[in-house]
């Protein structure tokens, strides 16, 4: 059994994108200072990157459109990442002006969902990506790049992983630093995982490899172990289990940070982050929502 996770990595380095995925599909809207007090939180519970906020079109995700105050009011820890989700050149330049050393863009493994979350195609998308990596690596900006529904469409149904890997080359062909690859939906297995990882790092490193789950059918943590013995070490996730994006019917919670951290440390893979600080940062978002949490560890460690 030992031997089983024996080549595990043995650190993780945890993205935390609760701010920005796990708030972006809530209902009700939160006000600026309690998502700075979300955002402080979870930088004092020793997450090293947090993706603070987006930049993208009001009308598209209103609860995100005070992103600017938000990078302004936050405390910016040393050492710790924020970076800001970018759609397009305007969108780049928002983010510097509110500060941001960091941003990610946004395309897919399929057509359909693209042209509805950011009305491009993939060929499209990525040509209005080339001037805005350029201009944030002008500016000594690192830059992360996502392909959502890498395992699945709501639109297109299973997506082949040679369309994602396609995608992914482009990606790094306008030097992306970072690709993270998103189970937009939540239909991944581990096997799938396995499979789709294994490709993918045939063609980059595993340093800048991430796979960011959703829990929709309650396969996020399956999915985080086939990734580890993949080799892969960066997963993205979201305080509370929040999340969903609004392009992607039937997409529910991010995996959980709390889940995540819990069964890191019982494996004994470090992260550097204190769970009772992430609890603490999403019980600072309990009231404000208008539903339980879904973190099964946040559910646990509040029942009492
Ligand atoms: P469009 O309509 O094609 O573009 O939208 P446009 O240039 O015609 O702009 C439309 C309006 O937006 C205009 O305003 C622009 O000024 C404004 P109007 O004239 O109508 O008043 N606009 C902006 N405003 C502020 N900041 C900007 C910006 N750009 C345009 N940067 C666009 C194209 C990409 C802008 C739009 O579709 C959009 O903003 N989409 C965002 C969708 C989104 O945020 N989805 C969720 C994030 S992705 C995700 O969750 C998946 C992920 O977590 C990984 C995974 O799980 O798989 C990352
Ligand atoms: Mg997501």
């Amino acid at each position: 059994m030992a031997e089983l996770f024996a080549a595990l990595p043995k650190r993780v380095t945890v993205v935390e994108v609760g701010p920005r995925d796990g708030l972006q599909n809530e209902h009700t809207l939160i006000p600026t200072d309690r998502k700075v007090a979300f955002i402080d939180a979870l930088s004092a519970a020793g997450l090293p990157v947090i993706e603070t906020t987006s930049m993208v079109s009001p009308a598209s995700v209103p609860q995100l459109a005070d992103g600017e105050e938000v990078m302004r009011a936050i405390e910016r820890r040393t050492g710790v990442r924020y970076p800001v989700l970018v759609p397009n050149e305007r969108g780049l330049e928002r983010a510097r002006a509110a500060g941001a050393q960091e941003i990610a863009v946004f395309t897919a493994a399929s057509e359909t969902f693209n042209k509805r979350n950011i009305n491009a195609s993939i060929a499209q998308s990525l040509e209005r990506f080339a001037p805005v990596v350029a201009q944030a690596k002008q500016h000594d900006m690192r830059v992360r790049g996502y392909i959502s529904t890498a395992f699945g469409c709501p639109y297109e149904g299973r997506i082949r992983p040679a369309a994602v890997v396609d995608v992914m080359v482009r990606l790094l062909e306008l030097q992306i630093d970072e690709i993270s690859i998103g189970d937009t939906i939540g239909v991944a297995t581990p096997s799938q995982v396995a499979e789709l990882s294994a490709l993918l790092l045939t063609r980059v490193d595993a340093g800048r490899l991430a796979l960011h789950f959703h829990d929709t059918r309650g396969t996020a943590l399956a999915n985080v172990v086939a990734g580890l013995q993949s080799g892969v070490a960066i997963f993205d996730a979201a305080a509370g289990g929040l999340g969903g994006c609004p392009y992607a019917p039937g997409a529910s919670g991010n995996l959980a940070t709390e889940d995540l951290i819990y069964m890191l440390d019982g494996m004994g893979i470090e992260t550097g982050v204190s769970l009772a600080g992430v609890v603490r940062a999403s019980s600072l978002l309990a009231q404000l929502v208008d539903h339980p949490l879904p973190s099964k560890y946040y559910q646990a460690a509040t029942s009492a």
